[in-house]
């Protein structure tokens, strides 16, 4: 069996995964994601680095780094090209567009019933003034493909807004606006590997950004039953094989869901609940596409 990771510099997750494809026997090899060439006519491939990859059973997506809008779409059309010629694409290219882009993602989720916090996304910066207003003046501006907490900033000040979305204007950048859910330094993040949940943790922090990468600790939970099903709702609604799911409570007592990570990372959870969803992920995608 053929597996390889499309990564961008071979950091931990690619190693743990090879490592986890190695108890196996499988020598999965990593590649970057910023190196895809695809030639057509004679020959015809897609390749990294003179490998060709349209022979791969299996390619596990671990990095979209940004760049120009070329060489976005560039990637994603490859891997829909590769996906369309029989390799396996963990998660899949569909999925990745679903989950990297967060308008679409709690669109998605709300069409299906699930509770998102208030938003508003425009185009325009008029529009995003008024929804400042609309939002009850205390929002988060988030960028729309942000990760780790980064660039997100959260503005109660009619003033700081202004400045923040003209420069947001300046850039052409789209106005991603979102009511602050107070929620006491605390979220949850569960992981979902082929339709369960293996392990989940309470994040707790210092100031209102949950995420590990920003220094949040993280604390093993077990989700409540309803928790859990909202994790594989939204999972599964977005056609992944595996994702990180962000879940706020909300001051009414209930839950909201931020963010679904289709490329989620595992170190801190694996650190804090010894479970390896890296390792299950190998498990999972043995099991089905072998
Ligand atoms: N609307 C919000 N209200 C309060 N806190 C938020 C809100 N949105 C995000 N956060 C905080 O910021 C963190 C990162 O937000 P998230 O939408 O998951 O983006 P990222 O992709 O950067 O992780 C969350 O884990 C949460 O702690
Ligand atoms: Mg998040």
């Amino acid at each position: 069996m053929k597996i390889g990771i499309l990564g961008q510099r071979g950091g931990w997750h690619e190693r743990s995964l090879q490592k986890g494809f190695a108890r196996h026997g499988i020598q999965a090899q990593s590649f970057p994601i910023t190196r895809l060439c695809a030639s057509q006519g004679k020959p015809s491939n897609i390749s990294v680095n003179q490998t060709i990859l349209n022979d791969y059973d299996v390619l596990i997506v671990r990095a979209i780094p940004g760049g120009s809008l070329e060489e976005i779409i560039f990637r994603m059309d490859v891997l829909h090209c590769l996906e369309n010629q029989g390799v396996r694409i963990v998660n899949s290219p569909a999925a990745i567009e679903r989950t990297v882009d967060k308008y679409y993602t709690l669109s998605l989720l709300e069409d299906a019933g699930l509770p998102v916090p208030a938003s508003i996304v425009t185009q325009n910066f008029d529009e995003a003034m008024e929804g400042f207003d609309t939002l009850g003046q205390d929002i988060v501006i988030k960028p729309l493909f942000g990760s780790e907490g980064r660039g997100m900033v959260r503005v109660s000040d009619k003033d700081t807004a202004y400045r923040a979305l003209r420069a947001l204007e300046l850039g052409r950048y789209i106005y991603c606006l979102q009511k602050f859910v107070p929620h006491r330094c605390e979220d949850i993040r569960s992981f979902v590997v082929g339709g369960r949940v293996v392990a989940s943790m309470l994040r707790q922090s210092d100031s209102w950004k949950t995420n590990i990468a920003q220094g949040a600790k993280g604390k093993e939970i077990e989700l409540d039953p309803g928790l859990e099903q909202m994790s594989l709702t939204a999972a599964s609604i977005l056609g992944t094989d595996y994702a990180g799911v962000d879940i706020l409570p909300t001051e009414e007592g209930g839950h909201c869901l931020i963010e679904v990570n289709g490329i989620p990372a595992w170190r801190g959870l694996l650190s804090v609940t010894g479970v390896n969803p890296g390792d299950l992920l190998v498990d999972y995608i043995l099991n089905k596409y072998l």
